[in-house]
């Protein structure tokens, strides 16, 4: 949402995300982006977070929503992205990859944590920064998505802590995915892995456990009280 604390560019910017996002996609899917852009805002204030950066990153998750599963695993193969047997299957998930890519050449956007944050929004990425959590976080939680229970208390929990909001998210996504018996993208149960081991403590620093993780050397498992 636009306000005085945008600078001219900013708000130019957001102009030409906003014109561009109404002839590739759906209109409610404009209203979903508006919805992520108003909640990662938030979550930026409350985070202490660059508000801007939250809502560029916001604006343009979705820029690849729309492309075709060819268009997508052909820009993906042309930036040198690993593809996951999982990719080939659902090339879908690579919109938020190739929407970092699109962000770079037609938006000209070089931060690269606000392109990280694009890139990281439906799989997340095990130690992803702060502004990846906002964006990730806000693309399902924001007030389109409903207003259940559980969403609720995600919405709760995503203002006091980013990292137990993150694996818990991933669980409540997990959860819906189990039950339409569709696939599960590794990266996405490296990130709620990662999450929740940090929430509990468990890494003692960021690379060491994006090594434990490439190693295949997960710590042990939280026990229960
Ligand atoms: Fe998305
Ligand atoms: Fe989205």
């Amino acid at each position: 949402m636009p306000d005085s604390r945008m600078t001219d560019l900013d708000s130019k910017l957001r102009d030409r995300v906003l014109a561009w996002l109404q002839t590739q996609v759906p209109e409610a899917r404009v209203r979903h982006v508006l919805g992520v852009e108003e909640l990662a805002i938030a979550l930026a204030e409350t985070h202490h977070l660059d508000r801007q950066r939250a809502a560029l990153a916001a604006l343009m998750h979705d820029l690849a929503k729309y492309f075709k599963p060819q268009t997508l695993l052909g820009m993906a193969g042309q930036s040198g992205l690993q593809l996951d047997p999982v990719d080939r299957a659902d090339p879908h998930l690579l919109h938020a990859d190739v929407g970092a890519i699109v962000a770079r050449q037609e938006f000209g956007v070089r931060d690269e944590d606000v392109l990280a944050a694009i890139a990281n929004h439906t799989l997340g990425q095990p130690g992803m920064s702060a502004l990846s959590c906002v964006v990730f976080l806000a693309d399902t939680l924001e007030s389109g998505r409903g207003d259940t229970a559980e969403l609720n208390q995600l919405r709760q929990v995503s203002q006091q802590n980013l990292t137990k909001a993150v694996w818990m998210t991933c669980d409540y996504t997990f959860k819906h995915l189990l039950d339409k018996g569709r696939l599960i993208h590794p990266r996405a149960l490296q990130t709620r892995n990662w999450f929740l081991q940090a929430d509990l403590g468990r890494w003692s620093s960021p690379a060491a456990a994006a090594q434990s993780l490439s190693l295949g050397l997960l710590p042990d498992a939280p026990h229960s009280a």
